[in-house]
Formats: C-alpha cells, structure tokens, sequence
C-alpha cells in the first residue's frame, strides 16, 4: 500500500481507512497491554500516535522499538482522543525497517547544540534541526517567487573566478597544479601559465560583479548560490561557506534601493508567518520566546533610513550619556556589531537602513556621493559628511547586525577608475567590468543578503552554524 505522509495524514478525517506510514519513533510509552509510539517522517514537526495492542504482537518486537528506529506500520486510522492530535493510528502490522541501538547520538532530549554540532549527520532528525530545516527551504521558495513575480531572472554567476570582487583577499584558492612542486619566477612569484585555467582563481566571495553583466542587460536579476570566504571570523555570524541572494538592477537609485531591500525582507518575514506555523510555534516556545512577536515586529515598521554620519553623532551622544563600547566609533571607523546593535535594538528598536559609509572601508564599486570643496560630500537627502562617502546601503537588523550589504553602483567611467587607482587595485581580471561603464553605462545598484542570517533571524536560532545543514568554519570541514 501506498505510504502516507504524516502532514496529510494529520489533515484526513476519513477514519476507519486502512494508511501505510513510516518513520523515525520519536518516543514509546506504554502500559502491559498497549504501547504508544509517537512517529515522526520529517514531513512536519508533528509527530503521529501509533498505538499498538501488545497481545497483537510478537514480544520481542517491542525491544526494536526504541527512540530512533525507522518503522513501517499499517494500520487503521482512528479519531484520537487524548494524543494532541486528531487522528492516531490502530496499528494491525508492524515492521521495523532499521534498529537503533543505544548508542544513538540523538538518544536524549535536551542536548546542547555544541554537542549536537559533532553529530551533524543526525542532528537533523531531532525536531528543532527539522523545523530549521523546513524553514530554510521555506526561505528559498520565498525569494525564488518574490523576484520571478516582481520580473527578476535567476542569473547564475560562477564560483570559480579570478576576480575578487570585494577586493578584500580572502579567498580560497582553486588549483590542480602539484602543491609539493611549485614553480616559480625569478622573484618567487608561482607561475600558473600551467595550472588548470592558466592563471590564479580561487572561490567567489560574491557574484556581484557578473551580476552587474546581467543587470546591465536583462534589466534586473538575481543570483542565489553559494559563496566562500577564508576570513577567520569564529563568530555566531560567520560561515566560510554561505549562501547569498544578490539581486542587482538597473535604473534603480539610492531610495528605491531601500525600498526594495525593505519590500524584500518584509516579504520573506512574512512569507514564514504564512507558511512555517506549526515550526515557528515549536521554536517560539522552545528555543526563543520572542521569536513571532519580534517577526511580527518587523513587518508592523517602517525601517529606519539613517546615514552613516547621523548613526556616529547617535552613538556618540550615547557615549556621552554614560553607554560603554569595547570598540571605539569616530566618523570613518567601521561599526562594529555592539554599535549596531545599539541603534537597532536600544536606539530604534527597529530595523535601519544605513547608508553613506566613508569610502575607506567601503568597497571600490559604490557610487561615490558629490565631495564638497572643504573634503566632505553630500549624501542621502542632502545630509552632509565631514568626509568623502559612497552610497553603500546595509540593513541592521535585531539580533543579527548586517543582514544585507549593498550599495548603488559608481556607473561612472572616470569616478571608477580614479576609485580602482586610488585602491591601487589590480585591474588585469576586471576589464570585462570596466567595459559596462564603456559601452552604454547605466544607473543600478543591487545588494547581497546573506541567506544564513536571514535564516538566524526567521528561526530566533543563535548560532549561524545551526542553520545550515553542514556548516563550514575554520578548522570544521566534517560531513
Ligand atoms: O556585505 P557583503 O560582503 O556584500 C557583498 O558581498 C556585496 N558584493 C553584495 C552585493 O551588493 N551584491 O556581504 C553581503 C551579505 C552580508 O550582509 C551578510 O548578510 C552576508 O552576506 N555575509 C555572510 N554571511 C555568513 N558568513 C559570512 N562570512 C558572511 N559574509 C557576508
Ligand atoms: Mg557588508
């Protein structure tokens, strides 16, 4: 007979139907005569009652049935009473598919997620990496369907480049040459003439760039793949391997840009609410109280829209109203996420959109705001910087600090240029770059959202390492 998944099982009320259902169990409970299995198939976080008369059965069966083991029962559906659930299962056969001794990792309820992080191949049958699990997938139907409705196209840019596109070097190397036998030129330098593609490449640490190409013809795209750093950030915040979404689109400025980035994460927040119920209310009681409210939250507010410059005069007044930092934040450092948090979660109590960064810190590609005669510049809304800033656009959210990076483009030829000589950056591996301020310039802008954290933030979990099914971190390539 045809297995039924336990999600439409729990929905049916044709009782009395004889079902097929499998799984993992859960938890067994019982008395002398009869025996309660709850099951679980991973299709919900909700499990279903099997309940076995044990006379009907031979004894030895019920030893294999301990937390863990994989079943098959058919049996009859009945209307339940005292499960939670609707409906149970009269079980009439019951096969045990795969045994589950003792030493099971999963065995007890309860465990830290330091410790379930050494089991990452089963940590994902426990409920809470399921409801993660259904959330994340969740997340990527939102954003595929949030940008083919609004007219974006998929773009697939490369992982394997010889670019580093936000010019910041952390980037895994890829090569097939021999690592033991290294070639090198009179001034030590590795000659890759001979490697796989013929010069140095490595991972991509973003697909902006290619993603402009596409921009800068199809209108508006989107990419959602992964990306690789080799920073060593051992942070609740950092993967060396995450995914992002970079939609990048042409003709947008500054304000649409937030807009867009408002319209998009308000879309996906409530996409959850919609869709993720029964998982976001086991996470809401047991793993973060505040979880649907602070959902809820997000979608009620407009986001705060705050250049750079006014963000440093809040924390400085705040500063000077008694508030301790570990890291200091005069105009043109780079805030750090105590800083963020401050404005997000104490200041506002909502999200922020900043924008106007100093063009120290800031990538070569953002669109430089007008310099005024005396080295400041004019920004969002005619608001004045004591120095020169770009028109970078990151959201600050609760909890999490920068959930998206992003910025209106420089389509400038020669404010380009000048910003690559500035950065005495080496411009032999971004020419086809250079080539779309040529030929045909236009306005865009884009952003990149790191889907991890957007997945932290929806699950209320802590650590960014429990959002993905196999986290990637220095010193952790296991699974
Ligand atoms: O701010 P970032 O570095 O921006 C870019 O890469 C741009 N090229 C994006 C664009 O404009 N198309 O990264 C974008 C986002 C961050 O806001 C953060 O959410 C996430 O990617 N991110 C990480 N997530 C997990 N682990 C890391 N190591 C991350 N680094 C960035
Ligand atoms: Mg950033």
């Amino acid at each position: 007979m045809k297995r039924t998944k336990i999600i439409d099982l729990l929905q049916r009320t044709d009782f009395g139907a004889e079902v097929t259902v499998m799984g993992w169990v859960r938890t067994k409970r019982g008395s002398k005569a009869v025996n309660f299995i709850a099951l679980n198939d991973g299709s919900t976080i909700k499990n279903v009652q099997i309940v076995a008369d044990v006379e009907k059965f031979d004894e030895d069966l019920f030893k294999d049935i301990t937390t863990g083991a994989c079943l098959k029962v058919v049996g009859t559906m009945v209307e339940s009473i005292g499960s939670g659930q609707a409906v149970e299962v009269q079980a009439k056969e019951i096969e045990v598919l795969g045994t589950c001794p003792a030493d099971y990792p999963m065995q007890k309820k309860g465990q830290s997620f330091e410790y379930m992080r050494q089991y990452a191949h089963m940590r994902l049958r426990t409920n809470t990496f399921g409801a993660v699990m259904r959330i994340r997938h969740n997340m990527a139907m939102a954003i595929h369907t949030y940008f083919h409705q609004h007219g974006y196209y998929y773009f697939n840019t490369p992982l394997i480049t010889a670019s580093d596109c936000e010019g910041a070097g952390n980037m895994f190397q890829v090569t097939t040459k021999n690592l033991y036998d290294l070639k090198k030129d009179e001034n030590g330098k590795i000659i890759y003439d001979d490697d796989f593609f013929g010069e140095q490449t490595s991972l991509t640490v973003s697909g902006q760039l290619e993603g402009e190409l596409g921009a800068t013809a199809l209108g508006a795209i989107y990419t959602f793949g992964p990306t690789f750093r080799a920073e060593n950030s051992n942070t609740p915040r950092h993967l060396a391997e995450f995914w992002m979404i970079e939609p990048e689109i042409a003709f947008l400025d500054q304000e649409e840009l937030m807009d867009l980035e408002e319209d998009f994460i308000k879309y996906c927040v409530r996409w959850a609410l919609d869709n993720c119920k029964d998982d976001l209310e086991f996470l809401n009681k047991m793993i973060d109280k505040g979880l649907i409210e602070r959902l809820e939250g997000v979608l009620k507010d407009d986001f705060v829209r705050l250049p750079y410059t006014k963000g440093i005069e809040i924390l400085q007044q705040a500063i000077k109203d008694g508030k301790k930092f570990e890291f200091p934040c005069n105009w043109g450092d780079d805030l750090a996420s105590e800083h963020e948090r401050y404005l997000v979660e104490e200041y506002f109590k909502k999200p922020v959109i900043m924008t106007d960064y100093p063009r120290a810190f800031k990538s070569f590609y953002m669109k430089q705001n007008q310099d005024t005669t005396d080295g400041g510049s004019v920004g969002y809304k005619g608001a004045v910087a004591p120095g020169p800033t770009m028109q970078g656009t990151d959201v600050l959210f609760p909890q999490i600090g920068e959930i998206i990076g992003g910025s209106v483009r420089e389509e400038n030829y020669d404010k380009l240029m000048n910003e690559i000589k500035r950065r005495d950056m080496d411009m032999t591996h971004l020419w086809w770059y250079i080539d779309t301020r040529k030929f045909g310039s236009c306005p865009h802008a884009g952003f990149g959202l790191g889907f991890e954290r957007l997945i932290l933030f929806v699950t209320g979990m802590q650590n960014i390492r429990d959002v993905i099914p196999f986290p990637r971190t220095p010193k952790s390539a296991e699974f």
